[in-house]
C-alpha cells in the first residue's frame, strides 16, 4: 500500500537505500528492483553514495523495460560541510545556485528529467533554522513549483526544526528522512509532528541503530510467533505505526525477506510493547 504525503503524491511503502555500495551501487540497485522494491534513495554526495551508478542501473533496468514512470526516485542537496572536495555544485556560488547546480547534476546522474522526492540532507546547523536554510528552503520550494521534483522534504532535523519550517515556510516538507532509535520511542516527536501535518516520515538505521531491540528475548517471541526473522519485525512495527522504512541490505535474500514484512501483520498489544521496549 503506498503512503501519500498532504500534497496527495503516493510514494511506496518501503525504500531501498543505496549509500556505502560504492562500485556495487549499480548491480544491487538492480538486484533490489528485481527483488521488488520500486523506490530509491539517493543522494548527491560522493562521500556516501555513488548517484551516477543508480542512473547506470536505471538505463540497464529500462532496457528490461523497467521504465522511469514505474520507480519512485529520492535524492538530495548536500550542505558544502557534508561534502569533501567533490561537490556536485559550486561551493562559492550562493546557495540557490548551489541547489540549482545539484539538482541538475542529480537529473544528469540519474539519466532522468523529474524526481519524485528532493530533500535537503540536513540543516546547517544543530539547532534551530538560519539563514542559509531558508535560502536553500526557498530554492527547494521553487524547484517544486516548476514540477522538477513531486516532492521536498528533510533530512536528520530535530522536532523544533521541523516546527519551525512548518510555521515558516510557503511549503510545509512533504517527507522527513530519519534516523530512528528505539531508545527515543522511534523518533516519537518528531513521527508525531509528521502525523499533525500530513508529512511522510522515512527511517533509516531501523535496525543498525537498534541492535538490542533486534536481539531482544521479545521480538524474539514474536518472530518465532509469525515464522519470521527479527529484522522483519522491526520493519513491519515501522510500517503500522505509519512509517516508510528503508533498507539497504546488499543480500538478495534479505532483500526479499524485508519485503516480505509487508505480508503479516503485529497484534495492537505487540506493537505497544514495541513502541515502548527501550525506553
Ligand atoms: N539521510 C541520511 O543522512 C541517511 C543516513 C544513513 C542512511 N540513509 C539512507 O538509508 C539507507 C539505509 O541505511 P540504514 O542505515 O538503514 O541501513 P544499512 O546501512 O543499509 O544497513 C542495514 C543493515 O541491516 C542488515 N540487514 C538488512 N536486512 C536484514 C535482514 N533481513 N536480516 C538481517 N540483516 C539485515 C544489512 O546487512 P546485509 O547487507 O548483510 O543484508 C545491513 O548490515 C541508506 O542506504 C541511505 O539511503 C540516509
Amino acid at each position: 500500500m503506498p503512503l501519500t504525503a498532504y500534497n496527495h503524491v503516493p510514494i511506496p511503502s518501503f525504500m531501498y537505500g543505496t549509500a556505502w555500495k560504492k562500485e556495487a551501487t549499480s548491480q544491487l540497485v538492480q538486484l533490489a528492483v528485481a527483488s521488488g522494491f520500486t523506490a530509491i534513495d539517493t543522494a548527491n554526495q560522493l562521500i556516501h553514495y555513488q548517484e551516477a551508478l543508480v542512473g547506470e542501473a536505471l538505463q540497464a533496468l529500462a532496457k528490461k523495460g523497467i521504465t522511469r514512470d514505474t520507480l519512485f526516485l529520492q535524492t538530495k542537496f548536500t550542505p558544502v560541510g557534508g561534502q569533501d572536495h567533490r561537490t556536485p555544485y559550486d561551493a562559492s556560488a550562493d546557495l540557490a545556485t548551489q541547489v540549482r547546480q545539484s539538482f541538475d547534476s542529480s537529473l544528469t546522474h540519474l539519466c532522468t528529467e523529474y524526481v519524485d522526492s528532493y530533500l535537503l540532507h540536513g540543516p546547517y546547523s544543530r539547532r534551530g533554522l538560519g539563514e542559509a536554510d531558508w535560502e536553500v528552503w526557498a530554492a527547494m520550494e521553487g524547484l517544486y513549483q516548476s514540477g522538477k521534483t513531486k516532492m521536498i522534504g528533510i533530512s536528520n532535523v530535530t522536532a523544533g526544526q521541523l516546527t519551525q519550517l512548518c510555521a515558516q515556510a510557503n511549503l510545509k516538507p512533504m517527507v522527513v528522512q530519519n534516523r530512528c532509535y528505539a531508545a527515543l520511542g522511534w523518533d516519537k516527536e518528531v513521527r508525531k509532528i509528521c502525523q499533525v501535518h500530513g508529512i511522510i516520515y522515512q527511517g533509516f538505521s531501523l535496525l543498525t541503530a537498534n541492535g538490542e531491540v533486534l536481539a531482544d528475548p521479545e521480538i524474539r517471541t514474536i518472530a518465532k510467533r509469525l515464522g519470521t526473522g527479527s529484522a522483519q519485525i522491526i520493519f513491519r512495527f515501522a510500517m503500522q505505526i505509519g512509517m516508510l522504512p528503508l533498507t539497504g541490505t546488499t543480500n538478495q535474500q534479505h532483500m526479499k525477506e524485508d519485503l516480505q514484512a509487508e505480508q503479516f501483520a503485529l497484534s495492537t498489544e505487540e506493537i505497544q510493547r514495541i513502541e515502548t521496549i527501550a525506553l
